[in-house]
This record gives C-alpha cells, sequence and structure tokens, in this order.
C-alpha cells in the first residue's frame, strides 16, 4: 500500500488513489492473472467475440449482486457506467412505447463523472457550471447530509421522510410519467465526504420510485465493491436497484473497467423489444480488464477481506474520533467501513466553513504528502464552493498498526495547515 516517488520517497496510500487501489498496488495473484490472460488474447472487439474472462466475470457479478440484477454491461469506467445506465434507462422506457419519458432527477452535490451527461445529472455546481450550457436538462433534489441539513426537532429517519416527499413532490411537478429515474450514490463520496444516507431513506426512495414507476439508479462507483464493508453499498440499506454503476474497487485500479449491473426487467424489455441496446464503444469488456477484475474479486471472497473491511473500517472509525472527536476544527468525522471522511469548521457549534480562499483542503493534501501520506481532500463540500473535507479510504488489506500510523500522520498534517490559516 505504499508508493515510492523518484526521489525514494513513500508515500502510504490511505486514499487507494481516488478510493481505487482496494488491494493495494501489485498484488501478485491479480498481476500474474493479467499475465496469463496477455498470454491468451490481449483483445477481441465484443462485436466479433466475447471472451472466457469476460463472460466469467459477468456471472460472478451477476451471482453476487443486489436481488434482480440478470446481466452486466461491461466498460471502462465510472462516468461511462453511468452514461450507459441513463442510456439504458431511456431506453427501457421507448421499448415499452412510454417514450413521453425524459427527466432525470439527480441530487446536489452529488457527483457521478465528468462526461456531459455524469456531469448533468451529478450535483456539484463548481463542476457542472462552465458546461452548463451543453448539458441535458436534469433536476436536482437535496443530498441526504445529515450533519448539516437534518433539523435538530427532527429523528434521523423523520429527516429521511422528509427528503423522500421532496423526491416525490418533485416527481409529482414534473408529471410522473415524464421522469425516466431518480440517480444517487448510496453513500456520497468524492464531492460530499462519505455522507451515509439515514436509515429508512432509501427504503422510502425505493417506494417513491416504484409508486410512479421510475427507475431506481445507484452509482456505487466510489463506494461500492466491498468499500463499506458489504460488496454492496445498497445491501446495508435492504433495497435493491434498477440499475447500478460500478467502477473503482471493481478492478482495483490494476486496469480501467467498469460495469453496469442491470436488473432483469431492463434487460427483458429491451430483448423483447428492439432485442440490442443502442450503445457500444471500443473496449467493452476488454479482456486484460476483465482479468484484472475477476482476479480482484476473487481474492477479496479468497482472503474474507470483507471482514477486514469491517473490522478495520471500525477501527478507523474509532481511532479518527480518538484523534478529531473533540477537534476545534472538525465538525463531523463519518463514513461507512473503509470510507470515512472528516469535515473542517471554523466553529464546531455553527458549523461555519472556511473561506474557501484559505484551499484548507488543498494544504492538508499537501502536508499529508509532506509526511508521506496520501489522502483525498476536496473543497465545496456544502454547495460546491464552501467546505473543506478529507476522505481516507484505504486498501482493504490494512491493518491497525497502518491505521495508527495513517491517524497520525493525518492529525499532523491537519494542524500544521491550521496553523497556517487559523
Ligand atoms: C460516485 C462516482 N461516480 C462516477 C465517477 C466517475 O468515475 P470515473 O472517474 O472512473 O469516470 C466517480 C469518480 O470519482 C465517482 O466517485
Amino acid at each position: 500500500m505504499v508508493i515510492r516517488d523518484r526521489d525514494g520517497k513513500d508515500y502510504i496510500d490511505a486514499s487507494g488513489g481516488a478510493a481505487v487501489s482496494c488491494l493495494g498496488h501489485g498484488h501478485k495473484d491479480v498481476l500474474a492473472a493479467m499475465h496469463a490472460q496477455l498470454d491468451k488474447l490481449a483483445y477481441a472487439h465484443t462485436s466479433f467475440f466475447t471472451t472466457e474472462v469476460a463472460e466469467e466475470l459477468g456471472d460472478d457479478l451477476v451471482a453476487h449482486a443486489p436481488a434482480g440484477t440478470s446481466h452486466v454491461y461491461f466498460v471502462s469506467g465510472g462516468s461511462e457506467a453511468i452514461e450507459a445506465a441513463l442510456k439504458l434507462a431511456r431506453q427501457y422506457f421507448v421499448e415499452r412505447g412510454e417514450t413521453s419519458r425524459r427527466h432525470f432527477i439527480g441530487r446536489r452535490q452529488s457527483y457521478h463523472g465528468n462526461t456531459l451527461g455524469a456531469l448533468a445529472v451529478g450535483g456539484n455546481e463548481w463542476r457542472r457550471k462552465q458546461f452548463a450550457p451543453l448539458l441535458i436538462a436534469t433536476h436536482h433534489v437535496s443530498p441526504c447530509y445529515e450533519y448539516r441539513d437534518r433539523r435538530a426537532d427532527e429523528t434521523a429517519e423523520q429527516y429521511g421522510e422528509r427528503l423522500a416527499r421532496e423526491l416525490e413532490a418533485k416527481v409529482l411537478a414534473l408529471g410522473a410519467d415524464s421522469v425516466i429515474g431518480f440517480v444517487a450514490e448510496t453513500v456520497g463520496g468524492a464531492t460530499s465526504g462519505a455522507i451515509p444516507p439515514v436509515p429508512g431513506y432509501f427504503r422510502r426512495v425505493r417506494e417513491v420510485c416504484d409508486r410512479y414507476g421510475i427507475l431506481l439508479i445507484l452509482d456505487e462507483v466510489m463506494c461500492g465493491m466491498g468499500r463499506t464493508g458489504t460488496l454492496h453499498a445498497c445491501e446495508q440499506e435492504g433495497i435493491a436497484p434498477d440499475l447500478m454503476a460500478i467502477a473503482k474497487g471493481l478492478g482495483g485500479g490494476f486496469a480501467p473497467i467498469g460495469a453496469v449491473l442491470v436488473g432483469a426487467k431492463i434487460f427483458d424489455a429491451l430483448q423483447q423489444g428492439s432485442g440490442f441496446f443502442q450503445h457500444g464503444h471500443t473496449y467493452l469488456g476488454h479482456p486484460l480488464a476483465c482479468a484484472a477484475a475477476l482476479a480482484v474479486q476473487r481474492v477479496i471472497r479468497r482472503d474474507g477481506l470483507l471482514d477486514n473491511v469491517k473490522r478495520q473500517g471500525a477501527y478507523l472509525a474509532r481511532r479518527l474520533g480518538e484523534r478529531f472527536g473533540n477537534h476545534h476544527h472538525v465538525g463531523d468525522v463519518r463514513g461507512r467501513g473503509l470510507f470515512q471522511a472528516i469535515e473542517l469548521v471554523t466553529d464546531r457549534a455553527a458549523k461555519t466553513p472556511f473561506d474557501p480562499k484559505l484551499k484548507l483542503h488543498a494544504r492538508i493534501k499537501q502536508g499529508a504528502m509532506a509526511r508521506g501520506l496520501m489522502v483525498y481532500p476536496m473543497g465545496g463540500t456544502i454547495d460546491g464552493a464552501k467546505g473543506d473535507h478529507v476522505l481516507i479510504a484505504p486498501p482493504f488489506i490494512v491493518d491497525e498498526t497502518v491505521v495508527d500510523t495513517v491517524v497520525d500522520r493525518l492529525g499532523e498534517a491537519v494542524d500544521a495547515a491550521l496553523k497556517d490559516v487559523a
């Protein structure tokens, strides 16, 4: 889990890059599987051939997928997975003759990728702003952001209920038969800093979607594939989506790969209709990427690594709580499994963010790198402009000793950055 720079300095990779490298760097079993695949076949275009390895990976993913998933569509990353999911969702309704369905609803502050469709459903204002004239019209509701948005007179469940009603009101305002789907990260990631949903929220969201025949499209590109302690984060919510985007931890960074897990009802509608999905990229189901992903998934199961994610996730949360729980400038320590974050504030009681001009997040990143630590700080946590958080997402092979070092170095980096600005 260490990267060495050209000067010989080592960095503990406690964020897996951007929550990607779930087995660290250079896992020998994954590399061996990739070498073996290269010796067999490096590439075949999917319009001519499928490959054994892509079929095996597809079967493997379906076998462990949320209920109702029957097929997998491979792509090369997270944004591509979202694009494919959006198009599949629209085509599903076209096949059924519901051609008036055209609206997607996303959440403010979400991140779904940088391509135009993904940016459109995404809710991060800073990322969308200059490209706004090019984006398909989408609609946004509130994120599930308990630390800032739950009112003092509400329980977590009541807050979740309020958000579900907001979604329902948006559906009704648009006209229920004009809406295609609701797109959400199960646990908010890069732009919001590991924000878990409140209990019951996604069950109510699922109900709203079902009531109006709308598809639930979950984005587990960052929070999925084991990062929260279960293979899919939605397992902990007791719901299954109609479509789900996965990437990052799927291939663990050994090769670029993403996928859409496709519900049977969507597949059946296409199969019984036009018979094909009107989409495609040159590198769909790339054999080397599939070999890497299959090996990563097998190692996670063979070595019982989801148990380690739960165990080390709890330990990391505890250690972060000890180090930052009473810190003057840390308002929230949150997350799930090995997907944790701290949010920085000038004043804990008022939850006031730092002036964005100070770029506190960038200073923390610099300070962490100087101390041989990679974490994933980001600014604009609250509204795309204000707020700073630091995401910590170590590989699933992490142990207590490394967690201790990570928390120590992060503590030093945060304090040093604060000394410069506070
Ligand atoms: C939740 C989520 N969706 C989509 C993406 C886009 O994935 P990619 O960068 O592989 O295109 C990301 C990347 O950070 C992400 O966190």
